[in-house]
Parts: structure tokens; sequence; C-alpha cells
């Protein structure tokens, strides 16, 4: 399985959603390699799954550049992204395909292949839209997507959708959705609290990294709307947000309402901490790409509340597998977690229906099986 040489480019060396994503593609690929823009738990992660490993000597802290930059504040940068690009060439003439898992590692990579030709994949974790990314970013990914990616796999309609509007080529696009699994957990969401700490009471939690777009603070205005109701946020700051998770945790000490809302940092247990509360929040005020928590609580079997915006009405196939609710509304998410925290009977049909809706679209199987599709006919394709 997997006997393909792949060049696997991330341009982090932290453990996001799409790096979560990369690592089960990864798994039995030990023929490949990756090539990071800066070492850090992924590096870890990968070498665990037996990769080659490459770290770029001049990518150190470009993920903390932000996705909104403007063009021109990247121009000091110029002769270290010229560096990458070099770098990457070599690597790639080594490889048979180049699979690029960031738009900062595709571009580079779209460079590189100037250089050194390769099939190349861009796995497109992003919206591409104004709410994500500045207008000279935008061109820049359109233009190189159309003249040198082979494949772009997007893991949404919404996420196909934006990249089409933008400009992309739509045969281009392949829609591979994300898999998720989750590990059994024997225990009741009453022991699990216990083993955690986490307190008794209605509880919700929200998952996502700290982010802006994320909105965990629309759920921080909410739950001062929800007296009694305790909170867990997950996760923490990873691609240069530090700022905002200053003022998260500064608005929870304004409104009064720090014995209620936890920051529990990033953490490695989240199937346990899903299944031990009694609402998933996932308020992100921007269109979600996908959302594996979406995901994660469907599994667990916690309901979910999401913004309807991006994937997660499609996820939820429109609240048939979870509730939505407008994006950056907090008196709309504080009412819809009371209805759900009410444990009207149609919940338990809805979670049952969100389990297996989940299982049978969203299976890591059928996501490896789809890219292992995508990677093989394009190696047909340059053969012939
Ligand atoms: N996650 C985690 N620890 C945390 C917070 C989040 O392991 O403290 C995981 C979460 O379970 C999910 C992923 O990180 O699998 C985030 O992916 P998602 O697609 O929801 O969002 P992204 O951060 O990639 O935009
Ligand atoms: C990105 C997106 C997220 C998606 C993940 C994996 O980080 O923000 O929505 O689930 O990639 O594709």
């Amino acid at each position: 399985m997997g006997s393909e040489r792949i060049l696997f480019v991330d341009h982090t060396g932290q453990i996001g959603g799409a790096e979560l994503i990369l690592l089960d593609v990864v798994a039995g690929r030990e023929n490949s390699s990756a090539f990071l823009f800066e070492d850090g738990p992924l590096a870890k992660a990968l070498a665990e799954r037996k990769l080659k490993l490459i770290i770029s000597r001049w990518g150190h802290g470009l993920s903390q550049f932000r996705r909104d930059s403007k063009w021109l504040a990247a121009v000091p940068l110029a002769g270290r992204l010229i560096a990458i690009v070099e770098e990457l060439a070599i690597a790639a003439q080594a490889h048979e395909v180049v699979y690029a898992n960031s738009q900062k590692a595709f571009v580079l990579a779209a460079i590189a292949s100037l250089f050194v030709r390769r099939p190349l994949i861009w796995h497109l974790h992003d919206i591409i839209s104004p709410a994500h990314f500045g207008a000279m970013q935008r061109r820049m990914q359109v233009m190189l997507a159309n003249a040198r990616a082979t494949k772009v796999i997007v893991p949404s309609q919404a996420a196909a959708a934006a990249f089409i509007e933008a400009g992309g080529k739509r045969e281009l696009v392949e829609i591979v959705p994300n898999g998720l699994a989750l590990p059994p957990e024997p225990r009741t969401a009453a022991e699990l609290r216990q083993s955690l700490g986490l307190p008794d009471g209605p509880l919700v939690g929200v998952f996502s990294r700290l982010a802006a777009w994320k909105g965990q603070h629309v759920l921080i205005a909410a739950l001062a709307a929800l007296p009694g109701v305790g909170c867990i946020v997950v996760g923490d700051a990873l691609f240069g947000e530090q700022a905002y998770a200053a003022e998260l945790k500064q608005m929870v000490l304004q409104r009064g309402l720090a014995d209620r809302v936890r920051f529990l940092g990033h953490r490695s247990d989240v199937p346990k901490l899903m299944k031990a509360i009694d609402v998933m929040v996932h308020p992100s005020i921007d269109p979600e790409p996908f959302g594996r928590t979406l995901v994660e609580a469907m599994l667990a079997g916690v309901p979910v509340i999401a913004t309807n915006a991006g994937a997660a009405p499609d996820l939820l196939e429109g609240g048939r597998a979870g509730t939505l609710v407008p994006p950056n509304d907090a008196p709309a998410l504080a009412r819809a977690i009371s209805a759900v925290l009410e444990g009207p009977d149609a919940l338990r049909s809805q979670l049952a229906y969100a389990a297996s809706r989940a299982q049978a679209q969203y299976s890591v199987t059928r996501m490896l099986e789809a890219i292992r599709l995508v990677i093989r006919k394009l190696q047909a394709g340059a053969a012939a």
C-alpha cells in the first residue's frame, strides 16, 4: 500500500486540523518524505510514521505570517521564500509526486515546479474567500493552481465553490470529505467528568484552536445570558493568534464568568472531553472549510450547534444532524444552547442520525481510498 515516492509539504510545524488529516494520509507511506518549513510537533509525528523528514533552513516562523497579511509585508521575506523554493525543487527531484497540504506550501511548491516538474496535488483545506485571504493572495493562489496544479483536493462543496468562484478551474477540483475516527470510550459522561475534573451541571464545550474567525468570543457572550451553564474552551492559539487568546480570557473576567468558563489549552484527549459534555458548539464567524470537530462530536453522540456557513450546513444536513445558528449572533446561540440543554425528545433521534451519518459519510477509510485513487490516476496520467 502507498508505494509511491511522494513529497508531502506543509508550512507549519504545529498540528491543526489540516495536519491531522495529513497524518492519516501519510500512514503506511514509508517511501515518502515530508518537507516542513519549520520543526515542531508535526515533524515528530511524521517521523513516528516513518517518513523521511526534510526541515527547511529558511522557513521558521512563516506560519505566524498571517493569512491576511498585505503582500508588501512579504517583501523582506522574499530572499527566504526563494531559498525555500530552491530547497523544494531539490527535494522534488527524488520524488514522483508533490503533495502540498497548505496554501503556503502549495504556492512555493508550485513555483518550485517551474524548475522541477512533478505531478502536483494541492490539498486545499481553506475557503478561498475575502474572509480568509487578501485579494493579492487569492489571485496568486488561483493563478498558480490553474497553471501548475494537477489536482486540487478540497474537503467540502463549500471549499470547492469558493475555489471556483475565485477563478479556479472546475476540472482540477476533487471533493474528498475529511475522514474521522474516534476511539471507543466505555465510560459514561459522569464517570468521564469525574476523571477529568470537570464540574457537574450543564456543560458546553468548544474545541477549535483559538482564532478570531473561530468565534469563541460569540460563545462567551452567549454564556453571559445562560446562568448556571458551564463551558470548557479547548484549544490554543496555534498560528500567531496569541492576542486573541488573551482577549478571550479578559472577556471572561470582565463578564464575571471566570467560575463558569475553563480554558483547558491544547489537549490530546479531545474525544474523552467531547463525550463528557452536553453540547458541542462550533461558533465560527467565517465560513468553515470543513470542521473536524463537528464530525467528532457527531461520532461521540454529543449534540452539535454550529454556525450556518461554509461546510457546516452540509455536514449537519441542513439541521437534521445538529442545530444551525446564524454566525456572530450571541442571542441566537444562547437560545439554541438552552433549547438543546432542555433535552427535547427530538434530540435522541437527531443524535442517532448524526452518528450514523458521520460513520457512513466521513470515515477515514473512505477518505484514504479517495485520495489513493487521485494519486493513482495522476500517476497513470503522468506515465501516459
Ligand atoms: N484539537 C485537538 N486539541 C485541541 C483542540 C483541537 O486535538 O486542544 C483537534 C480537534 O479535535 C480537531 C482538530 O484539532 O480534530 C481541529 O480541526 P478542525 O477541522 O475543527 O479545525 P482547524 O483548526 O483545522 O481549522
Ligand atoms: C482547516 C480548516 C478546517 C478543516 C481542516 C482539515 O484547518 O480550517 O475546517 O476541517 O483544515 O481539512
